[in-house]
């Protein structure tokens, strides 16, 4: 792993920085490239304006390692306000969250019961529920909490990260269950006994799964979001699952607001579904660093707002 990732992955877990950093205003204006703004109404309006250019979107609450369960409470509570919001909005939008954000490390049953709800709610909106994967550390209680969610709630999908030796075992496990799967390649800081250390290795590791998951989606036995700005891998998937004659819009290319927009527009063209993943909230300091430590070059653009 290179040194500025290392750092910056440290500092997401740096509880002064995190405290502090966000009050700075160059720090506020520097992380409006990833984010339209603190507050759901942006991310909805965002949301919004994607629509007739053909992408979907996903909305997430930023915020981890919430350990009052009175606050994952609220968090439940305001996701279901969020499907609400989506609803009235009229717009294709389904909601990603995060286990720690709703008691995970409380108490893994206070997340599944506060996710259950949430759950139900976007049920009845005829919504769709993601899951994001945090770090290796919550693999197996995610995949657990999964697991009994998905038997009740067909309406809900788990994140995987290519990073990790064991995900191609953790997806052969899941396949049965006709689950929903976004394979991202994973965002945190983890050890080499498991995690590949080379990009390449993680790059290769990405393609292999892809092949398992265009085979589930030969057999419809899975949901699908490729979640991805690599524009190798984009074209690798797109020409394997061609091949595999797996229609274009029967899965998904997932990317992040701020980053190769115009890559998914150019997918939307192509006839493939694209959705983009609005993040929103005060909590931004942990999430904001992951994404810099993904391309150390955008600590550049952070500098440059010092002056700019
Ligand atoms: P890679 O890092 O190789 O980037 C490919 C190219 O994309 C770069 O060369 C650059 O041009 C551009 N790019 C990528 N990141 C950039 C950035 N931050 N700024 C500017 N340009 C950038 N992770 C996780 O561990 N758990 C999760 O739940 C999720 N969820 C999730 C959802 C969605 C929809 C996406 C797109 C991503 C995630 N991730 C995630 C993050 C994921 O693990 C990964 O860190 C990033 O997507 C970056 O990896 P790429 O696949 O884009 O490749």
């Amino acid at each position: 792993m290179g040194i500025a990732r290392s750092i910056l992955l440290y500092a997401s877990k740096n509880p002064w920085m995190r405290e502090n950093l966000p009050n700075y205003p160059f720090a506020r204006k520097a992380v409006r490239r990833f984010m339209p703004g603190e507050d759901v109404n942006a991310a909805i309006q965002a949301a919004h304006g994607f629509q007739p250019q053909g992408i979907t979107a996903v909305l997430t609450y930023l915020g981890e390692n919430v350990r009052d369960a009175k606050q994952a409470d609220q968090v439940r509570k305001h996701y279901c306000d969020v499907l609400d919001l989506i609803a009235q909005a009229g717009i294709r939008c389904e909601v990603s969250v995060k286990l720690t954000q709703l008691g995970h490390d409380i108490d893994t049953e206070i997340s599944l019961n506060n996710l259950s709800n949430v759950v139900e709610v976007a049920a009845k909106a005829g919504n769709y529920i993601w899951i994001d994967m945090e770090e290796s550390r919550y693999v197996d209680s995610s995949l657990e909490l999964y697991r009994k969610l998905h038997r009740q709630h067909a309406n809900t999908g788990l994140c995987l990260q290519a990073y990790l030796y064991r995900t191609s075992e953790d997806l052969e496990s899941l396949l049965p269950l006709n689950p929903g799967i976004r394979l991202v390649k994973g965002a945190y800081r983890e050890p080499a006994d498991r995690a590949f250390p080379r990009k390449s290795d993680v790059d290769s590791n990405f393609f292999k799964l892809s092949g398992r998951l265009i085979d589930a989606l030969k057999g419809k036995s899975a949901r699908v979001g490729f979640a991805t700005h690599d524009q190798r891998l984009v074209d690798q998937i797109r020409q394997a699952a061609d091949t595999a004659q797996v229609p274009r819009d029967a899965y998904e290319f997932q990317m992040l607001y701020g980053i190769r927009t115009e890559l998914l527009r150019s997918l939307v063209r192509d006839g493939y579904s694209s959705r983009i993943l609005i993040s929103y909230g005060p909590a931004w300091f942990p999430w904001y660093m992951r994404r810099l430590a993904e391309r150390p070059a955008n600590v550049f653009f952070v500098v440059k707002n010092l002056w700019g």
